[in-house]
């Protein structure tokens, strides 16, 4: 068995030769910028810092100034160090400069600044000037990240094609706890590896992705599921995107924000996600089936909610049809990709589920390591193709390995997807 150890995409010096703006608002979380500073810096992106005059409150600019190398840009009419006056206007100098903009911390004022195009300082107005990606983590307090105004903001932006983070859930400066915390350092990484992805190699692609549980029922009120959050597959959504592909994603029921400029399907059991598989298949180039479809469904469903008192002692289960083993014959030559979620013997069933589901890759996982599989934001898997591939990955966040996935999905040996497009 061949084993191969590609770094196409290694993590390190991901942003070399990049200049990456960073944003800083007035926020709590902006001394955690300085940290993820120096992280792009260690990744070999040249930083430039912009501060409003409220993210000086909590951070001087001397730390950025020190740790950058380079003057801190703050004030919109001011020649500075950072914009000396031979380079013109300081906002679009830095936006010219700039590989990729990217704000973190993001404060609610800055989100409805950038979506409504209001430029009062220079970092809102480089924002406008700027024509690169932009990336937004935003940090607040929870009811405000929840707040209608913002929730619309964030809505506008996305579909303005400017990633905007989800904020971490955990304990936030006003004592509460909630989703507002900025977003892992590493889930910034990832977002902007993604969004400066230069490449549209996945372009004319018709990618076909199931994600998330379902849910099998009982009764009305009931129902047998399994742990599956839906992460992985909304992370191979927006990296396919962000590669040029047409993307349908399928999915059973998550409590994950829609994927912008991504079709998604809602299901909800195993019976209708087979239907829109079987359906979407041949319209598909790819399809990588990352859902934890249920293997088993109640025998019989009742109509009405089963009292507690008549409730069966024991479950008569049946098991679920198999999708890939029920896919048409793939005449069309797409290219099908399946995943092996384990607790044990990882590469032996991954093989032999590749054998009989006749896949082309099979992603495994073991799914009681730490970090790996259901919730969690980071996973480690091995990649198997039936060309032999073995690729035993290091631990990476969900939207690394979503790339390192499609990487290999390219890599096989076949003229199609090589040469990119379908007609
Ligand atoms: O056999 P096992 O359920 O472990 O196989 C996992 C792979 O098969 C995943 O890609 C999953 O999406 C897919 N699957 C399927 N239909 C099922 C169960 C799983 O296509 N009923």
């Amino acid at each position: 068995m061949k084993t191969t150890n590609r770094t196409s995409r290694a993590p390190v010096g991901r942003f070399r030769e990049k200049t990456i703006v960073l944003g800083v608002t007035g926020s709590i979380a902006a001394y955690k910028a300085v940290s993820l500073a120096r992280r792009l810096m260690a990744e070999g992106a040249v930083v430039q810092v912009v501060m409003t005059r409220n993210a000086q409150r909590f951070v001087g600019p001397l730390t950025f100034q020190e740790l950058t190398g380079r003057p801190v840009g703050t004030d919109l009419f001011a020649p500075s160090d950072a914009v000396p006056a031979s380079m013109g206007m300081p906002h679009l100098a830095l936006a010219e400069s700039a590989d990729l903009l990217v704000i973190a911390p993001a404060s609610a004022h800055c989100v409805a600044k950038l979506a409504h195009g209001l430029a009062d300082d220079l970092l809102s107005t480089l924002a406008l000037a700027a024509e690169c990606p932009v990336v937004v983590a935003p940090a607040m307090d929870g009811g405000m990240w929840t707040h209608p105004a913002v929730c619309s903001n964030v809505l506008t932006l996305r579909q303005r094609g400017v990633t905007v983070l989800e904020p971490e859930v955990g304990p936030l400066a006003s004592g509460r706890t909630g989703k507002g915390r900025l977003p892992e350092e590493d889930a910034i990484l990832s977002a902007i590896a993604g969004a400066l992805h230069p490449v549209k190699d996945f372009k004319g692609q018709r990618v076909l992705i199931t994600a998330g549980p379902t849910q099998e029922a009982l009764d009305p009120v009931r129902f047998i599921s399994n742990r599956s959050s839906g992460k992985m597959g909304w992370a191979l959504a927006e990296a396919a995107r962000d590669r040029g592909a047409g993307v349908v994603l399928i999915a059973g029921p998550t409590a994950l924000p829609p994927v912008p400029n991504v079709t998604v399907v809602p299901v909800v059991t195993s019976e209708d996600m087979r239907k829109e598989v079987i359906t979407r298949f041949v319209d598909s180039d790819v399809l990588i089936m990352a859902a934890a479809v249920a293997d088993f469904r109640p025998a019989g469903s009742s109509p009405g909610k089963i009292p507690k008192g008549r409730g069966p002692r024991t479950l008569a289960l049946e098991p679920t049809p198999d999708i890939l083993m029920d896919l048409p014959s793939r005449r069309a030559g797409q290219f099908v990709v399946g995943f092996s979620a384990e607790t044990g013997d990882l590469v032996e069933r991954a093989r032999a589920k590749l054998r009989r589901k006749a896949l082309d890759m099979i992603v495994a996982n073991n799914v009681t390591e730490p970090g790996a599989g259901f919730g969690t934001e980071t996973n480690r898997a091995t990649l198997l193709d039936r060309a032999g591939r073995c690729d035993a990955l290091p631990l990476m966040s969900k939207l690394e390995l979503a790339h390192r996935i499609l990487d290999a999905v390219l890599e096989f040996p076949t003229d199609r997807l090589q040469k990119g497009g379908t007609s």
